[in-house]
């Protein structure tokens, strides 16, 4: 898909007079919204997901979106949770879309398959942020390009723009470069990103030695840095920067 469709695609939730008006009032932009609490997998430094609780009906999600629309909300976020257990996902989307949002979703990309993608794009899905830590699945994180790298294909000549994030931990970070070349050297936006604070220590996850971080930030930054297509490093030192404490 060429570059120009893609830019396309990603503003096409936008209704530029609406964006026009917005320079002057103070209506929310964005908002992410946990389309379930539940999840298919455990990673150890997460605690946003809970499987003790139901998925929130259809109905109930219609309700939402359509208030948070009428808040003035241009662009919706679907996350979790994992997003993709929700029976309903390809109906929520398509409702966000027919409400005008530009609409994007956040996945471990496991229960991704070819129909599945198929059916999201046909739905109006804009974007899709498809989560990978690692190359290899460990006991702390199973989302890796083992399982993913597979399933890029269904994305060939889709509308649907890939971005990859990946989360930094002392698990992950000797696979962290990797994990940014593979999915840059596909053309896919990428990047890695710490791993939250956890003032209540509620991870099951060690956040790695401030040290060997803060090399490969100065090495994926050095090396990086003569490449157009490596905008990755560039956003992903920033949020580095910006997260450490
Ligand atoms: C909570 S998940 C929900 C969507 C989906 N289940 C997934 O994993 O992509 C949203 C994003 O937050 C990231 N995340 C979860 N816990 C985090 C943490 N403690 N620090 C940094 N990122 C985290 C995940 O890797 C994922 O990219
Ligand atoms: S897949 Fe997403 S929601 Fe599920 S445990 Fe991992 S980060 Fe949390």
């Amino acid at each position: 898909m060429k570059l120009l469709d893609k830019i396309g695609r990603e503003f096409s939730g936008y209704n530029f007079v609406e964006s026009g008006k917005r320079l002057f009032d103070r209506k929310p932009l964005q908002c992410s919204l946990y389309v379930t609490d539940r999840c298919n997998l455990d990673c150890a430094y997460c605690t946003e997901y809970d499987n003790s609780r139901p998925h929130p009906s259809l109905d109930d999600l219609k309700k939402w979106i359509r208030k948070i629309r009428e808040l003035g909300t241009m662009r919706i976020a679907l996350v979790g949770g994992e997003p993709l257990v929700h029976p309903n996902i390809v109906e929520v989307v398509r409702y966000c879309r027919g409400l005008g949002f530009a609409t994007s979703l956040t996945t471990n990309g496991f229960l991704l398959t070819r129909k599945l993608v198929a059916e999201l794009e046909d739905a109006g899905l804009q974007v899709m942020q498809i989560s990978v830590d690692r190359m290899t699945p460990s006991p702390i994180t199973k989302k890796s390009f083992k399982t993913i790298l597979p399933k890029l294909d269904y994305f060939d000549n889709s509308k649907i723009s890939l971005h990859i994030t990946g989360v930094i931990c002392a698990d992950t970070l000797p696979e962290s470069r990797a994990v940014l070349e593979t999915g840059l050297s596909r053309g896919i936006p990428t990047e890695v990103r710490l791993v939250h604070a956890d003032p209540l220590n509620r991870f099951r996850v060690d956040r790695g030695p401030r040290e060997e971080l803060e090399r490969f930030i100065v090495v994926t930054n050095y090396s990086s840095s003569p490449r157009r297509e490596n905008f990755g490093f560039a956003a992903w030192c920033i949020r580095t920067s910006t997260s450490w404490t």
